[in-house]
């Protein structure tokens, strides 16, 4: 039986240190699995363990934790880049033995990364890694999946959930297929509640962990992000200080002040109860206190004022939420 699921999304456009915050709630030891519920290598997970650093696309941040973890049915794997991330974790002493796989999810393949460099890369700005290609097949019911292919006999994961349960979320609210900017977006459903994919009622969900940023970045080509702002110099030096370059394709990331308004949205879609907001630090270094809502751009003094504007803002707008986090270190909240 499930007892809870708690899981962990993505406000914005991605790169909100998700990451971290599942880290830190799988370090706690409470939870039994550790779950994707979408996506593929096209994401990217910065943890820190131990006060070493660590990267992962697809397998789930449990993995260093000693917790099973589980690439459930709405995700889609890359076989050479999950045997070759399966390395890397045996190389550091992390126990794969743990790492299942949904026998439902569907593979990418050579072809689907041929067509998405062809068709899709230059002109969505994608991660070209075969994501879009791949879901597109499985919703024409052309896929191949994972128990199709005997590569992955030992890792396919043949029980039920059960117990306490963490979901990691991949991408983003505003990179979901549904809101975000088509087509300007992923493939897949970065909402929480399609983590009910893995396989619980959605009345199981606890605790709905959002990641967000004080500033927003954005990798990837939208029109609601213009290569100008590249120019910027504030925007620049936030974007040099905050190491804003993409952990999948090394790419500069656009960086523009906080849309506010967006940030409401997104958490009450999302139904949190926890908000996080990371890179506090960066602000406060460069000195620039800055955000937008109801577009309008509106400067503050210091950080304080810019964070109790943010606080005040979400718990008047936000029924949900319960606590709201301001973090300032990459490695805990
Ligand atoms: P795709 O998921 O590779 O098809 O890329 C579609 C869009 O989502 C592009 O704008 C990517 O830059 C963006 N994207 C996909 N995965 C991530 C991620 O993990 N972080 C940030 N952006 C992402
Ligand atoms: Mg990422």
């Amino acid at each position: 039986m499930i007892e809870y699921a708690d899981v962990v999304c993505g406000l914005a456009w991605g790169d909100e240190a998700k990451g971290k915050i599942t880290s830190q709630l799988a370090a706690s030891g409470e939870y039994d699995y550790v779950c994707r519920w979408a996506g593929g290598n096209n994401a990217g997970h910065t943890v820190y363990v131990d006060g070493q650093k660590y990267k992962t696309h697809l397998i789930p941040s449990g993995i260093f934790y000693g917790i099973k973890s589980v690439i459930g049915p709405g995700c889609v794997v890359n076989v050479k880049s999950f045997f070759e991330e399966i390395e890397y974790l045996n190389k550091h002493g992390f126990n794969t033995s743990l790492v299942k796989i949904s026998p439902r999810a569907h593979v990418v393949t050579e072809e689907h990364i041929t067509r998405d460099r062809k068709n899709q890369y230059q002109k969505l700005g994608t991660t070209a890694k075969g994501i879009g290609p791949c879901y597109s097949d499985k919703s024409k019911r052309t896929g191949i999946r994972v128990e199709d292919f005997d590569d992955f006999k030992s890792y396919i994961w043949d029980e039920k959930l059960s117990g306490r349960v963490l979901c990691e979320g991949a991408q983003g609210f505003w990179l979901d297929l549904d809101y975000g900017n088509y087509p300007f977006v992923t493939s897949s459903t970065t909402l929480p509640y399609a983590a009910c994919s893995l396989g619980f009622a959605p009345q199981k969900i606890r605790r709905v962990y959002g990641a967000a940023k004080i500033y927003d970045t954005r990798s990837g080509l939208d029109p609601e992000f213009p290569e100008t702002l590249l120019d910027d110099p504030e925007l620049t030096k936030i974007g040099m200080l905050g190491q804003e370059y993409g952990v999948t394709t090394g790419r500069r990331r656009k960086v523009n002040w906080l849309n506010l308004s967006k940030l409401v949205q997104s958490v009450n879609i999302s139904g949190c109860t926890d908000v996080i907001i990371s890179k506090v630090d960066i602000l406060k270094e460069l000195n620039y206190f800055k955000i937008y809502y109801n577009k309008e751009l509106i400067e503050f003094e210091n950080l304080n004022q810019i964070k109790t504007y943010v606080l005040s803002t979400i718990k008047r707008n936000c029924e949900l939420v319960e606590r709201v986090i301001f973090s300032s270190s990459p490695k805990k909240i």
